[in-house]
């Protein structure tokens, strides 16, 4: 089965409308001389001010051929009403956004989002056209205790509750030890291929083994262009989320052109 690869920048709280301006003119810049792959994807999650902007740049006059596809990094699960600061998806899908992470770590640790409120945005996100990535990934101290796996298929098990076999095909997987994000510490490619490999495993058994074979499962944590082509290079690792080295459109553009990295 061969499946596309993925690669998606998040900004997180970094990158304002003006950082994204210079961005997009850095990156163009840089693609002027390299062929992304016809089987790679890529996009970028902005912080929601940056997001306007950036699809103004994608379509403005002239600049047809360069296509900038964007991703959400938070939304709330409710349709609209009194939840003061929060954006709902159906703002995302006015903007022509296409993709949306739900699940990542800093949302779990630091804003409190338990697995039933990730199903619940995984949920509301599969109404929509935009696709879900669901991120999910164990700590330090459980990598240590050897229950990498256990927390994997514990985190799949209740995020993906409730959802059916036609939505599974919609949802891409990020898998992203936390001990490996922004510390510089990557997990190495047989780590994160034995770990993505065994994900993909409970997905056959929560669906099955076809669905299995076509999802896309991304790896992030400290994915940089110096380790991105080995690490793209795993049977089973379909992609990156990519924090720090998404930033600066000189390291994006090497991250999304990796077969030609060393
Ligand atoms: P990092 O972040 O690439 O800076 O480690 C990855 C992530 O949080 O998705």
């Amino acid at each position: 089965m061969s499946r596309r690869k993925l690669i998606i920048g998040n900004w997180k709280m970094n990158n304002g409308p003006m950082e994204a301006h210079q961005f997009l003119h850095d990156l163009e810049d840089e693609l002027k001389n390299e062929k992304i792959a016809k089987d790679v994807d890529f996009a970028i999650a902005a912080p929601f001010v940056a997001l306007p902007f950036m699809i103004g740049h994608s379509h403005e006059e002239g600049k047809e051929a360069f296509y900038l596809p964007l991703a959400a990094q938070n939304f709330h699960y409710e349709e609209k009403g009194a939840f003061t600061g929060e954006i709902s998806l159906d703002m995302l899908d006015q903007l022509g956004l296409e993709y949306l992470i739900i699940g990542h770590s800093e949302r779990r640790q630091l804003f409190n989002e338990t697995d039933e409120i990730v199903n619940k945005k995984l949920l509301a996100a599969l109404k929509t056209q935009m696709t879900p990535v669901l991120a999910f990934g164990e700590t330090e101290s459980e990598f240590d205790a050897n229950k990498t796996e256990t927390v994997i298929k514990n985190q799949l098990t209740s995020s993906l509750k409730s959802v059916k076999e036609n939505e599974m095909e919609k949802i891409v997987l990020a898998y992203e030890p936390i001990w490996a994000i922004g510390t510089g510490k990557t997990a190495s490619p047989e780590q994160a291929q034995k770990a993505v490999a065994f994900a993909r495993t409970v997905v056959a058994e929560l669906f099955n083994s076809d669905i299995a074979d076509k999802v896309i499962i991304q790896y992030g944590g400290s994915v940089k262009p110096e380790n991105v082509k080995e690490l793209m290079g795993q049977k089973d690792i379909d992609g990156a989320l990519v924090g720090g080295a998404s930033l600066d459109a000189k390291s994006f553009a090497k991250l999304i052109t990796f077969d030609k990295q060393k």
